[in-house]
């Protein structure tokens, strides 16, 4: 049979393929954007007819009913990051968190967290029969090579990334046609903290160097003080709109990379029509699996590598927690902690954790001597490098405890600074002013 042959016998509704998926399976969700939306949306109205059907998922940008209250005789939620949807069910334990550095995730699909089901979503096929994985490679594509079963949306408005991107219609199962614009992010509201904290972080970045930037608004505000920058180059995890900016305006043009020099390296895209229409048949751009762009080993590669996170709270000893408040799961590691020690690890390379130096309205500060009771470690006091907030910047690494807190004590909402010098000086035994 030719592959044209394949795709028709495979064609069914949505309907008809979650039928596939039995009771307990465990079923892998594309990432984030890439989420096939129509399937598991006719997966959540099949509930009655599974029990216990497992669903890993990282960055839920969907419905998410499958977490809703009457599910969960069907459904067991295993997240691997929380969303909007789903922090309160794995704060009300209604959903399981699975801890996990990014660039790991492939490789729990082929050991403790083998695939029954992969559902993904794909371009149509070129005239060789390839679909490509469009705005999510991430470990959508190490999902469905490791599943038994793969069911995949095929949208004709799914750009056709290039890179390690493609499935051949003969791996996959089954095949729903069903189009639907690819979701889009609201762009993020960059106020005065924020253009503050890029700026910040701006100085630190010279041209030549390799970016990885994080989601959010910080990252966006950075981009807008990178403007009279020269040959920056992309190896980040993820891009949003303000590279497409800075490519058209010739600041980013990887010319320097000495690691994939010309090209955008990623391995997933989350922003708007504008980002997706960019990356469609762009060959700037590569799309490859996050085992591979966010392995710290191949960050390294790049000279002069800046990383730039952000995070939710820093104590005195610059142990940085970025997923958690306190005991809520809010998000996860992500690809934070490979990025740090990728750009560590990188000749002159450079790890900036960048945060607002307030929350809550300002009612509480991110500069703190100890971390929440029950807050995750996500980059380690050993690791942490750079951190910024809108009054300025930080340097940890080879500095002790006592100037590691007097280095943040600097960068603190001056509302905090009275407090946190008296933690100061009560913990080191000695003057906050010698
Ligand atoms: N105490 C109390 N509340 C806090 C807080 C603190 N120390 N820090 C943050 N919050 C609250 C905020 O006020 C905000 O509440 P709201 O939604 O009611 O306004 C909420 O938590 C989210 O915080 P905010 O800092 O606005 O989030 P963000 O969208 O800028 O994302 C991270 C920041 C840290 C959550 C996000 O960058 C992340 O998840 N990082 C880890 C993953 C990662 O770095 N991946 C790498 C690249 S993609």
């Amino acid at each position: 049979m030719n592959w044209k042959e394949i795709y028709n016998e495979r064609l069914m509704s949505a309907e008809d393929a979650v039928k596939k998926i039995k009771s307990g399976d465990r079923v892998v969700i594309a990432h984030a954007v890439g989420e096939p939306c129509h399937i598991v949306e006719k997966m959540a109205e099949n509930n009655r007819q599974y029990e216990g059907v497992e669903i890993v998922h990282m960055v839920p940008m969907g419905k998410c009913s499958y977490v809703n209250p009457g599910m969960e005789k069907s459904f067991r939620h295993n997240a691997i990051f929380a969303g909007a949807k789903t922090r309160e069910a794995i704060s009300h334990g209604l959903s399981d968190f699975t801890p996990s550095f990014f660039y790991e995730v492939p490789k729990l699909f082929k050991t403790e967290l083998p695939v029954d089901v992969a559902l993904i979503q794909v371009s149509p096929p070129d005239e060789h029969g390839y679909c490509s994985y469009g705005v999510s490679v991430d470990y959508t594509k190490a999902a469905a090579e490791a599943a038994l079963v793969v069911i995949a949306q095929v949208n004709e408005q799914m750009p056709r990334t290039l890179g390690d991107s493609f499935i051949h219609v003969s791996d996959i199962d089954y095949i729903v046609e069903y189009s639907a614009p690819i979701i889009e992010l609201k762009q993020p509201k960059i106020g005065d903290v924020e253009r503050a904290i890029g700026k910040n972080c701006a100085s630190l970045i010279n041209d030549g160097d390799t970016l990885q930037l994080g989601i959010g608004a910080i990252p966006d505000a950075v981009l807008l003080f990178l403007k009279n920058k020269k040959d920056l180059g992309i190896h980040s995890e993820m891009i949003s709109e303000g590279v497409v900016d800075l490519v058209e305006a010739g600041v980013i043009t990887n010319g320097r990379k000495n690691f994939h020099r010309g090209k955008i390296i990623v391995t997933f895209l989350m922003g708007g029509k504008r980002l997706y229409d960019f990356a469609n048949d762009n060959p700037m751009i590569e799309m490859h699996p996050v085992d591979y762009v966010n392995n710290p080993v191949v960050i390294m590669k790049n000279d002069n590598m800046v990383s730039i996170n952000s995070c939710v709270q820093v104590d005195f000893m610059g142990q940085v927690c970025s997923e958690s408040i306190g005991l809520k799961q809010i998000s996860g590691v992500g690809g934070q902690v490979d990025f740090v020690r990728g750009a560590t690890m990188s000749k002159n390379g450079k790890s900036i954790m960048a945060m607002p130096s307030t929350a809550a309205k300002g009612k509480v500060s991110r500069i703190v001597p100890f971390l929440d009771e029950g807050a995750t470690v996500t980059t380690s006091r050993t690791d942490v490098d750079y951190v910024v907030t809108e009054y300025g910047v930080a340097h940890l690494k080879g500095r002790t405890l006592r100037n590691r807190a007097k280095e943040l004590i600097k960068i603190a909402h001056p509302d905090f600074k009275e407090s946190l010098i008296k933690e100061y000086e009560n913990r080191f035994f000695t003057s906050y002013s010698k």
